[in-house]
């Protein structure tokens, strides 16, 4: 009797739970109140409310990116500072107002967005309709579900078949086989605009497992390689470095789908890594690192950013040397200064004086500007002429023509906007002279071809005392070259303007000299908080009063935990200073060579290192604007009273404007550090940095300088570098340090060390790696002996040269 009585208990009683359920939340159409991972009908999402993971990771709601006033309905990590969105729902239509805007479930079980007047903004319009009765959860990797209240196992929509621009572990790009879908990576628009950009990932719709970077979902420039069954072959992270991967990648082709996926190696690893289409063409993937509060870059592809089609928009000039990536040519401007501000150059350059033309005939006075070394755009027309000139008349005598080239036997004309265009540098097989068309009041003076004429003689006139010194001048040359196009931003930020008398009354007139460097002398000072300062009196700066500080103000900007703080500056008439915190612990080389300092024990060495890379990956890769240091040595890393490692004098080449020759006083005693480019007159990039790095890493393991010349004229770093590659680390160790050194720590600096000193930009790593293998994320392999210094160690007959240089750089 008691069971029969049961039943009808029970039945009654699930189905007022259900009751229940239904008048609280579907009658009255209930906002979320306590933290949830699940939305359930009824119920809707709106204003700042989220939903959270259940173990936290991820967080959904409506974000809007920088500085944009749009809404979009995203899913962001919720365990890092910086707000990071991996899926974008409505990412063509924003919403303005999230007051009113609401995210639920429609009737039919599809998840809904709806703005104020109850518009359907986005719907979720899954093509797979089992059920009209369902709850949307966010999961811990990321994945928004919809699934069935009734059967829990019955997934009827899920985000990761719908994914924007980031693939993060778990997630799939590929296909669907039996719906047709793809899962592809489509960039954002810009950084603040969630919209379809250009460039997008997707699988080969032919069926193989390739993947394919495409333009405009057309054109593709990057190719993955086949699946080879660990790897895909265009994609070993690095020829030289063994990547240490804390993902595992798979490819899978079954009944239902083909696509490729990735999962942690370690699932109880707080690493978090993620891959992104970005918004400039470029696959990256990132690593989160918890001590910088910001991302590392682990790889990019295609690597070279001049591979990407058309990036630089139409008449845009790519230049891979360039820290800008593109610009204009002479005679051009940005279209939109805001998008290139954004890191979208897909508008290009447009001429600063409009042509008119009709019926062939130009209606103002036409030039072509001549830009030699460029590589020329693939989508010529071939005409015959005998001479440059018959091609130049060719290209006038009609209207659509933009440029012409000459190769010899025959002529190239380009119409209408030019694309891909590529800044090459001499010696560069492919590059070859376009003539641009240009109003005649747009055409440069014949002044830049002297300044070449004068690089071609520098490097004719390598030998002696004139190659150094014809270093120098290229150097200056290079700099005043590269004040090309740079976006400015306004204002003077955190930054306290101080008075040239408020600084001499700090400084006590100028009474207590720190130090002499490259760009003027450093003075102690005391704010009248007591805080000591540093005050540097800046010589030789060319620039004007506002563009100073403009430049000043960016530098105001730029903040992190391992570079020099600076509070404030001066800049009346003649008279501009630069105010930054005071580093009770002096300079590194201070600290390193001086017989009387306390010895730095390896562990202090080992922190300073790992604190100069992050300091300087950030200079190169997360500032706005990528700030090549030019001049890394011991002198420019300051400690604090705890040791911590503060790079100085950053910026200073924009600061002191066009007029760079000033270094040409102090690069004497840097030449150790410089890159073999410098010498070469080939462009700078932040790999001249890594190289010096690199040279300054071999004088914190040893402790004594690379260049001073010993009884035996032995070049350190040759010698060490030949020691690192046979294995042997321990003989490089400071002496004073009696072996008392974490072995694994020496051997993973000591390669370093020898990688970033490789003669050819490619093979050094970047900042951002070089920090990945000091956190023990990426492995580094043994390294070979770089070319010119193996040359060193084995050819007796140069000894006399390293000598040479040895003595000019301690002179
Ligand atoms: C957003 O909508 C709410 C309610 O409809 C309204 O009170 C508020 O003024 C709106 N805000 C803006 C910025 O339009
Ligand atoms: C929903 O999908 C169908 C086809 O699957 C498509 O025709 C329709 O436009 C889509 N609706 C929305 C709002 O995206
Ligand atoms: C779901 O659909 C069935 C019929 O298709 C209908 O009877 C039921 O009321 C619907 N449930 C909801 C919650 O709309
Ligand atoms: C799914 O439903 C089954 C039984 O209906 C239950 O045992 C299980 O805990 C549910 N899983 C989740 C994640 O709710
Ligand atoms: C729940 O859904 C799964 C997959 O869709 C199915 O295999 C299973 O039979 C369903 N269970 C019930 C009780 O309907
Ligand atoms: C991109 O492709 C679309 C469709 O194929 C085409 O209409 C559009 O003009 C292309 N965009 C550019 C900038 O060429
Ligand atoms: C302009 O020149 C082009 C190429 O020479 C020719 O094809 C075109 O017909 C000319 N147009 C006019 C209006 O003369
Ligand atoms: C010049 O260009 C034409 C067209 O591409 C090509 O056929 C010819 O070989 C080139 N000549 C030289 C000398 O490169």
């Amino acid at each position: 009797m008691a069971s029969l009585l049961a039943l009808p208990l029970s039945c009654n009683l699930f189905s007022l739970l259900r009751m229940v359920f239904f008048m609280v939340f579907v009658s009255a159409n209930a906002p979320l109140s306590a933290p949830t991972d699940t939305i359930y009908p009824g119920q809707s999402l709106t204003g700042s409310q989220t939903i959270i993971s259940k173990e936290g990771n991820f967080e959904l709601g409506f974000f809007s990116p920088g500085k944009s006033s749009n809404f979009y309905i995203g899913i962001w990590y919720r365990k890092i500072s910086k707000q990071t969105v991996i899926w974008v729902a409505n990412r063509e239509k924003p919403v303005l107002n999230t007051s009113s805007a609401e995210l639920k479930l429609s009737d039919d079980g599809h998840l809904v967005l709806l703005d104020n007047f109850k518009n359907f903004i986005w719907s979720s319009n899954s093509t797979r309709q089992t059920s009209n009765y369902t709850s949307a959860v966010l999961l811990d990797n990321g994945n928004l579900i919809l699934r069935d209240l009734s059967n829990n196992s019955t997934v009827t929509w899920q985000s990761f078949d719908h994914p924007t621009d980031t693939f993060v572990p778990g997630s799939w790009i590929g296909m669907n086989k039996i719906t047709g879908e793809y899962q592809t990576l489509t960039s954002w628009k810009n950084s603040e605009d969630p919209s379809p950009g250009y460039f997008s990932e997707t699988i080969d719709p032919s069926g193989t497992s390739e993947f394919f970077i495409e333009w405009n979902k057309t054109i593709k420039y990057w190719r993955s390689g086949l699946w080879t069954g660990h790897y895909f072959a265009a994609v070993p992270i690095l020829p030289e470095m063994k990547p240490h991967t804390i993902v595992t990648v798979a490819y899978i082709d079954n009944k239902e789908r083909r696509y490729t996926t990735c999962f942690y190696r370690d699932p109880s690893s707080s690493k978090i890594t993620r891959q992104v289409m970005d918004v400039a063409g470029q696959i990256k993937q990132f690593v989160w690192m918890d001590d910088l509060k910001d991302w590392a870059l682990f790889f990019s592809r295609p690597s070279l950013k001049c591979d990407i089609y058309f990036l630089c928009g139409p008449f845009g000039v790519c230049d891979e040397k360039s820290s800008l990536v593109c610009g204009c040519a002479h005679g051009f401007q940005p279209a939109s200064l805001r998008d290139w501000q954004l890191n979208d150059w897909s508008s290009g350059c447009e001429r600063k004086t409009k042509l008119h033309c009709s019926g062939n005939i130009s209606d103002e006075k036409v030039g072509f500007l001549k830009m030699p070394n460029t590589l020329l755009p693939s989508n010529y027309l071939h005409l015959s002429a005998y001479k440059l000139e018959d091609c130049r008349s060719a290209c006038l005598s009609s209207c659509s023509c933009s440029a012409y080239a000459y190769n010899g036997s025959g002529c190239l004309t380009w119409n209408g906007e030019l694309r891909n265009l590529q800044q090459l540098y001499d010696g560069d097989d492919s590059a070859q002279t376009i003539y641009v068309r240009l109003a005649d009041s747009d055409l440069p003076s014949s002044s830049d071809d002297n300044k070449r004429s004068i690089i071609i003689i520098c490097i004719a006139v390598v030998s002696g005392v004139g190659a150094v010194l014809c270093a120098l001048l290229c150097l200056a040359l290079r700099c005043r070259r590269k004040m090309f196009i740079i976006i400015k931003k306004e204002g003077e930020g955190p930054l306290i303007r101080f008075t040239y008398a408020e600084l001499q009354y700090m400084t006590k007139n100028f009474s207590e000299k720190l130090g002499v460097g490259g760009f003027g002398s450093v003075f102690k000072g005391t704010l009248p908080d007591s805080n000591t300062i540093a005050v540097k009196r800046l010589e030789g700066v060319q620039q004007g009063e506002k563009q100073f500080r403009t430049e000043v103000s960016t530098l105001g900007f730029i903040q992190h935990i391992n570079l020099i703080n600076l509070r404030g500056f001066c800049s009346e008439g003649n008279s501009k200073l630069l105010v930054y915190d005071f580093m009770q612990n002096g300079s590194l080389d201070s600290r390193l060579f001086n017989e009387n300092c306390e010895v730095l024990s390896w562990r202090t060495r080992y922190e300073i290192i790992q604190g100069i890379a992050r300091g300087l990956a950030y200079l190169h890769e997360n500032c706005r604007e990528c700030i090549v240091h030019c001049d890394i040595k011991p002198e420019n890393i300051l400690l604090d009273e705890k040791n911590c490692p503060k790079l100085a004098d950053f910026g200073m080449a924009k600061l002191i404007g066009k007029d760079f020759s000033r270094v040409l006083t102090t690069m004497r005693g840097t030449i150790g550090y410089l890159a073999p480019e410098w010498i070469s007159g080939l462009p700078i990039t932040p790999k001249a940095d890594v190289y010096s790095f690199g040279m300054m890493l071999f004088e914190i393991i040893s402790g004594r300088r690379n260049r001073i010349p010993e009884f035996d004229f032995t070049f350190f770093p040759a010698w060490a570098a030949s020691k690192i590659s046979q294995g042997e680390v321990l003989v490089l160790l400071d002496e004073r340090l009696k072996g008392d050194v974490a072995i694994e720590e020496l051997v993973i600096v000591s390669r370093i060390a020898t990688w970033c000193i490789q003669d050819s930009e490619s093979h050094r790593p970047s900042m951002g790696q070089i920090v990945l293998i000091l956190e023990n994320i990426a492995e580094v392999n043994v390294p070979p002996v770089p070319g010119s210094l193996k040359e060193l160690a084995e050819n007796k007959d140069l000894e006399s040269d390293v000598y040479y240089s040895a003595t000019l750089s301690s002179s």
